[in-house]
């Protein structure tokens, strides 16, 4: 009975908190991260997720269905050309490289790829050479070496702990017209709460929605 209230009470803080945007408010740091730690106790699919629970997805292969979302991964490759063609990109959260495999027919000086499965990456390392590099790193801490054209975060910034603080760590490594790219999948509260968060914090260059069946992406590029 009182778990179950409990239950209740945190589903209901947890909407107000998207809905209201309620980390605007002098504790919002403090509610979110109440928030965060929830949804992660609950094991929510759009929250963070520890590597090994990665890992085990990635070998059961509970992510393949990601390939089908063509007019997503067509649209992000269209902005990444289309913005930054030709340049240094870093993939944040690059799995296990369904936006590689269509991208790379186009060319780049630097293509970089992070993920925090061994699973997921352990598929791209035979494209590591000198302009190319699939490593294994935990995104909420990892360290960038260099400068990057664009960022691009396809469905990843929000599984991070603290996806705006993240976000701005990441900027830092931009180019001085650099950008970011940013695809969101919309049914989820948390990821479009982080979305609005994050164009709180940079310009909206480029936005578009893409549609598969009931699902639907937004695929968004930020400047600093
Ligand atoms: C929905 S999948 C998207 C995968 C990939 N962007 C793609 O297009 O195939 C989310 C990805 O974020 C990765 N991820 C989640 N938390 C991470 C973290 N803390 N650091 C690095 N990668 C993370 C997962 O392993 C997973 O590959």
């Amino acid at each position: 009975m009182f778990s179950a209230l409990h239950y209740q009470a945190w589903r209901r803080a947890r909407a107000a908190y998207y809905a209201f945007g309620l980390s605007r408010l002098p504790f919002g740091d403090l509610l979110g991260r109440a928030v965060s730690e929830w949804e992660i106790a609950q094991g929510f699919g759009d929250s963070p997720k520890e590597k090994a629970r990665w890992d085990a997805e990635y070998g059961d292969g509970r992510w393949s269905h990601l390939q089908k979302e063509l007019a997503n991964y067509w649209l992000l490759i269209g902005f990444m050309d289309a913005y930054r063609r030709g340049g240094e990109y870093l993939d944040v959260g690059c799995g296990d490289g369904v936006l590689f495999e269509r991208f790379k027919r186009l060319g780049y000086q630097r293509y970089v790829g992070i993920d925090i499965s061994d699973v997921a990456i352990s598929k791209l390392q035979l494209h590591n050479d000198q302009r190319t590099s699939f490593t294994q790193a935990n995104a909420d801490i990892h360290e960038p070496v260099g400068r990057f054209d664009a960022i691009v975060f396809n469905e990843s910034l929000y599984y991070l702990r603290d996806p705006i603080g993240s976000l701005g760590r990441y900027a830092q490594t931009l180019k001085s017209d650099g950008c970011i790219i940013l695809s969101t999948y919309t049914t989820s509260r948390r990821s479009m709460a982080v979305l609005r968060d994050a164009k709180r914090e940079m310009s909206v260059v480029d936005e578009a929605k893409t549609t598969r069946g009931n699902t639907s992406w937004l695929c968004t590029v930020l400047a600093p």
